[in-house]
């Protein structure tokens, strides 16, 4: 008997919105044969590159290059990815294509639309269930928040923006979750994910929806 594949679960948002958190938290409930990843993955050669980006102020490398190293962090994780689905493992992702694509957006830059940043993501592997955490409160009192680069309120405004366009360009109602954790506690929001990942259904097959 052929056995199912894992689930592919993305949690986005905006910085410090407590993705990490979450992500630990829903590891945990799924239990055994479960993966998680972050993106940026830091681990990797293009990921230290990535980390001095956002981390060196004076680190300067064209704003298209750094949108080509944070695609090129996720092209070098798929096959690692759809592996592990295949072997039946779930797998969780902190951030993806839905970040890549806004952060870069959002900084406005001629010829770096939209479209243009989505365009080398294209055949990345889709995931079967999109978690957005938005949070109403400001998150600038978070611990940390402001010490990487992007991590400032005006700049996360536009990164917004985009991420509702992007949402609306890739017909996202069928696998996106937008998840309201304005004035929650871990607990409540952990409760709250848990409870919409246990409705996605069980993908019977060993397919995968790509980003297209
Ligand atoms: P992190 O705070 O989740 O570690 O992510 C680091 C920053 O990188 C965060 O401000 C979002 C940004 N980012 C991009 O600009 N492009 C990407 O592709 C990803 C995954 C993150
Ligand atoms: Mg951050």
């Amino acid at each position: 008997m052929s056995k199912n594949r894992g689930k592919l679960i993305l949690i986005e948002g905006l910085d410090r919105t407590g993705k990490s958190t979450q992500c630990e938290l829903l590891r945990q409930q799924f239990g055994e044969s479960t993966t998680l990843l972050k993106f940026p993955d830091r681990s990797t050669a293009i990921g230290q590159q990535i980390n001095q980006y956002l981390t060196d102020p004076s680190y300067k490398l064209p704003d298209q290059a750094v949108h080509l190293l944070f695609s090129a962090n996720r092209w070098e994780r798929n096959d690692y990815i759809r592996n592990k689905l295949l072997m039946g493992d779930n797998v969780i992702m902190d951030r993806y294509v839905y970040s890549g694509v806004a952060y870069s957006a959002a900084k406005g830059i001629e010829g770096m639309d939209l479209e243009w940043c989505y365009s080398c993501d294209r055949g990345l592997v889709r995931p079967d269930l999109t978690l957005f955490l938005v949070n109403h409160e400001s998150n600038d009192t978070r611990e940390g928040f402001g010490e990487e680069r992007y991590e400032n309120n005006s700049f996360q405004e536009k990164v917004r923006e985009q991420f509702y366009k992007l949402f609306e360009k890739l017909d996202s109602q069928n696998d996106l979750v937008i998840v309201d954790v304005t004035g929650c506690t871990i607990d409540q929001v952990s409760k709250k994910i848990w409870t919409i990942v246990q409705d996605t259904k069980q993908i019977p097959s060993t397919t995968f929806k790509l980003f297209e």
